[in-house]
């Protein structure tokens, strides 16, 4: 096979805009004309369109025929891709070069998940080999701890586990260590903290032994607010107990994160510390020493099953063509509805109660990566970005939101994912779950007309109420059954689809510069809040009024 060229991070910079480039105007002109035929119609028109629109790869079956979609529609989204360039810019990551352009970094999180033997460069060394050491140093420490042969300082062996952490160190091993709950281990206790309200520290560790408890904390920077506040109250927690005997921070906190030297400057062992590379991004890190914690939880090699699912979707991602492939139909349908039938929400719905987290994850993986508004060149987009991404597991969004998405005046795309083989078997449960789905994606897709609604005798007054207008997109992923490498599998598809979706509109999906400009001002109001003498503000009206406020109602002048 002739070897595709990558293209450098400067042509990738200068690809001309989307909303120029001809599929794209030609599917502008599509949705105005046909975007609104209906699901019954299309249906009706095409007997294969259930097989037709349907994906399989990797025990995952994606449905995806009950979008507002045909033929030509798709057609046109495969072009989009092409003349995007999207295949190149998909090399250029695996191929290491820096394509995160406003932080100068490559973006690597494939390298992550690699086998052993493989080679994954970036400036020309194989990075590979320093993952795999990581993981090695991570799979000693967890089995430790599993064994009970990693003791507190007096003596005892720990038995609670707590990441601190926030964002990316935090949202993926708390989705994860839920999603693979079945396979944790019953002796250990497992929290996550991760606000700076102190509630969240004061409820989790209510009812720990300090002496039994070990601190992980998770910080790519090591520099975070809410992390390094909750790390200084959990040693001044764990020192308590030890009558202030600083050396017992030893054997209660280790570390994670990319700077050793904060990680030293905070009194943790950097030989209990656990490094990472800034070619991982936060939202992306958690199959890199961020899921200590999920390792410690399921053990080594639980932990690897996940990692070589991330790695199983890498490979088809990298490889299926374009029209068999997962992430990329998912992106591209994402992008017809975001873009082209004016959906602004996007609601991941997992009818899997191991799951719970699935949606918070994917908000941060998803809106802190294409939540943007400008370029790769800095040009302001002439086009939608990313929609909002929200979502509960089923059935219970059933009794609480799926009203307005059947009958309300906005269009929200949905995402059910669903497991064939159920991890609990009791009694139907699973069947009545599964039914559920089906039911609903057919609901939301073919609705109930008033004629229907009339010929069943309701009365005319009330006959309205109950239409149904159809029409609703749906995606399902029927999947085989919810194992570490299931979920593996899932999350990188998600990635994969971001990456996509970022390619297309042109903006860097992996540097997070909106998030900054708060913490900086949380910086310069903390002290306004606690100084004992009345501070000079110089905010706006509002933000002053609201600090003056609040230092009143705590008795602060
Ligand atoms: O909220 C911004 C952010 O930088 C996220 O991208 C990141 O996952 C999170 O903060 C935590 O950062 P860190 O791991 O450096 O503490």
């Amino acid at each position: 096979m002739p070897s595709r060229k990558i293209p450098s991070v400067s042509e990738l910079v200068s690809r001309p805009a989307t909303n120029r480039l001809p599929a794209w105007k030609a599917l502008a002109a599509r949705s105005r004309r046909s975007g609104r035929t209906g699901l019954r119609d299309l249906f009706a028109a095409d007997s294969r369109r259930a097989s037709r629109f349907t994906v399989e790869a990797l025990g995952i079956t994606f449905d995806h025929s009950k979008h507002l979609i045909d033929t030509k529609t798709m057609d046109l989204l495969f072009d989009l891709a092409e003349e995007a360039g999207v295949t190149g810019h998909r090399d250029a990551m695996f191929a290491g070069e820096r394509i995160n352009v406003t932080e100068d970094r490559a973006v690597l999180h494939v390298a992550l998940r690699a086998p052993k033997g493989a080679v994954i460069e970036v400036d020309g060394e194989n990075v590979v080999p320093h993952v795999h050491e990581v993981l090695g140093r991570m799979g000693r420490f967890a089995n430790k701890v599993r064994g009970g042969r990693w003791l507190g300082h007096s003596g005892r062996p720990v038995r609670n586990v707590i990441n601190i952490g926030i964002g990316g160190s935090d949202l993926g091993p708390a989705m994860a260590y839920d999603a693979m709950r079945k396979w944790a281990s019953d002796d250990l206790t497992v929290r996550f903290v991760s606000n700076v309200d102190a509630n969240d520290f004061v409820e989790k560790t209510r009812d720990l032994d300090p002496e039994e408890t070990l601190f992980i904390v998770s910080s790519k920077t090591f520099t975070t607010l809410e992390t390094m506040t909750n790390a200084h109250t959990a040693r001044r927690w764990v020192l308590k107990a030890f009558d202030g005997d600083k050396a017992a921070a030893a054997r209660h906190f280790v570390a994670v994160s990319t700077n050793a030297a904060e990680v030293e400057k905070f009194g943790i062992d950097t030989a209990n510390m656990f490094g990472f590379w800034d070619w991982v991004g936060g939202r992306y890190s958690m199959d890199s020493a961020i899921g200590l914690s999920t390792m410690i939880a399921v053990g080594p090699k639980r932990f690897r099953e996940l990692l070589d699912g991330f790695h199983d979707m890498d490979e088809h991602f990298r490889t299926a063509p374009p029209r068999r492939n997962l992430p990329m139909i998912q992106a591209l349908i994402g992008i017809w509805n975001a873009c082209f039938l004016d959906a602004d929400t996007v609601a991941v719905l997992p009818y899997d109660q191991y799951l719970d987290r699935f949606s918070a994850y994917l908000q941060q993986l998803e809106m802190e990566s294409n939540g943007k508004h400008v370029t790769l060149a800095g040009k302001h987009v002439s086009w939608g970005t990313c929609p909002v991404i929200w979502g509960q597991p089923g059935t219970n969004g059933q009794h609480a939101f799926y009203q307005m998405i059947h009958q309300g005046t906005r269009i929200v795309p949905c995402d059910f994912l669903v497991f064939a083989d159920p991890v609990n078997k009791v009694g139907d449960h699973h069947d009545k779950l599964v039914a559920n789905v089906f039911a609903q994606t057919e609901a939301l897709a073919f609705g109930k007309t008033l004629e229907e609604i009339l010929a069943e005798g309701v009365d005319p007054k009330v006959a309205p109420h109950k239409v149904m207008e159809g029409d609703r997109p749906t995606s399902t992923f029927l999947c085989d059954k919810l194992s570490p490498r299931m979920l593996g599998r899932l999350i990188a598809m998600y990635e994969h689809k971001v990456f996509v979706q970022g390619s297309i509109w042109r903006v860097n999906s992996f540097d997070q510069w909106g998030v900054e400009l708060g913490k900086k001002l949380a910086q310069a109001i903390i002290p306004e809040l606690r100084s004992k003498d009345r501070p000079r503000l110089k905010h706006d009206g509002s933000t002053n009024a609201l600090i003056r406020k609040y230092r009143g109602l705590r008795g602060r002048s």
